[in-house]
């Protein structure tokens, strides 16, 4: 089969699209042929090792250990393990490959049946490709580490990419009030996601507006940890997804002293791919309550250009790789 394979590490010129073994299912696994699948930042950080922790938790010291690259995947189910139980052939799913050998930039995958979910039925495989990491990152973000509640206000800094503008959407579907931080270009399509405010942060540092909201995403983007705790009401919640490097170390570094200090929490979420928020996002997907946004696609070959893209840094929403002409 065709896949996408790197054995080291650098810009997308690294990338070489090429035929390797076709994957057959263990007895917990599916095989999945790939429709569609999408690019992340994690992808980029797998190939650039741009921050040195990666390199040092395992990932590969000099050189990647495991080849193969991509996370988030769409596709059908063409063979099982024999111990899977929960797909058959011919089963439409979607999944986020992270922690299972990566490998989605590929005709097809084989992982455990954990990884995936049914696609929700009202989605392509592009649309569906799109949500996994992104969409469960947003999620946990506000759900699990940012405790959202109707009615909170609620901050989104860099609405604009994967993650910011799944987001929005998910964070209106809890009943918030969202303020949505994106550039000019992107301000009406912040709107039409929900957004009930919308910053532009060319213009304007909602940090020091005299604004205060009970949760912030930052997706994107930098502000200090002190900046945003600023924005913060009394018992304000700060949860960084991503950012600048400046943005992530602090929180880690810094996030657990502060919020000791203010009595606010500063922390971060860490997305765990799980099947059930898989098919958590499924039910906002089906209700439409949210809608995958994707600028731009890449057939398989080109996916070093995608890449390439993505590591500009403006991508509006996800950039999808579509793997299979006749879906
Ligand atoms: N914690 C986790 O488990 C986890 C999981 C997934 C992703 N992440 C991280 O989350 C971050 C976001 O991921 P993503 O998929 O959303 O990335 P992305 O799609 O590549 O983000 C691109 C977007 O960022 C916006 N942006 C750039 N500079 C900005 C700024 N200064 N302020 C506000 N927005 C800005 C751009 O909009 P403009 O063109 O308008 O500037 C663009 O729309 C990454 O750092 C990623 O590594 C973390």
């Amino acid at each position: 089969m065709k896949a996408i394979v790197y054995t080291k590490y650098g810009s997308p010129d690294v990338l070489q699209f090429k035929d390797v073994e076709k994957p057959s299912p263990k007895d917990d696994e599916i095989l999945v042929k790939v429709c569609a699948a999408s690019i992340n930042a994690y992808d980029w950080h797998f190939m650039t090792a741009d921050i040195f922790l990666i390199r040092v938790m395992g990932v590969g010291l000099f050189k990647p250990k495991n080849t193969r690259l991509g996370a988030d995947v769409a596709g059908r189910v063409e063979a099982v393990g024999r111990n899977a139980r929960q797909f058959h052939p011919g089963d439409e799913v979607f999944g986020d490959m992270a922690g299972h050998g990566n490998g989605s930039f590929a005709e097809y995958v084989s992982a455990p049946e954990s990884v995936f979910a049914l696609k929700p039925a009202n989605l392509s495989f592009d649309e569906a490709a799109a949500v996994p990491m992104a969409g469960v990152t947003a999620l946990q973000g506000l759900r699990d580490e940012g405790q959202i509640q109707p009615g909170q206000k609620v901050l989104i800094n860099g609405a604009s990419g994967g993650v910011g503008t799944f987001a929005v959407q998910i964070a209106k579907s809890f009943g918030a009030e969202v303020t949505a931080v994106c550039s000019t270009r992107n301000v009406e399509q912040a709107r039409s996601l929900g957004a009930d405010q919308v910053i532009d942060y060319t213009r304007e540092d909602f940090t020091q507006s005299g604004q205060h909201y009970d949760l912030i995403l930052a997706a994107n983007g930098y502000h200090s940890l002190s900046a945003y705790k600023r924005a913060l009401t009394p018992k304000g919640l700060y949860v960084m997804a991503g950012g600048s490097q400046a943005q992530i170390f602090e929180a880690m570094l810094l996030g657990l002293l502060m919020s000791k200090a203010s009595g606010k929490k500063m922390g971060g979420v860490s997305a765990k791919p799980n099947q059930e928020d898989l098919v958590f996002m499924k039910g906002l997907l089906e209700a439409g309550k949210v809608v995958p946004v994707i600028e731009r696609r890449y057939p398989l070959s080109k996916t070093a250009e995608a890449l390439r893209y993505l590591g500009e840094g403006h991508a509006r929403g996800k950039i999808v790789i579509h793997v299979e002409d006749r879906v």
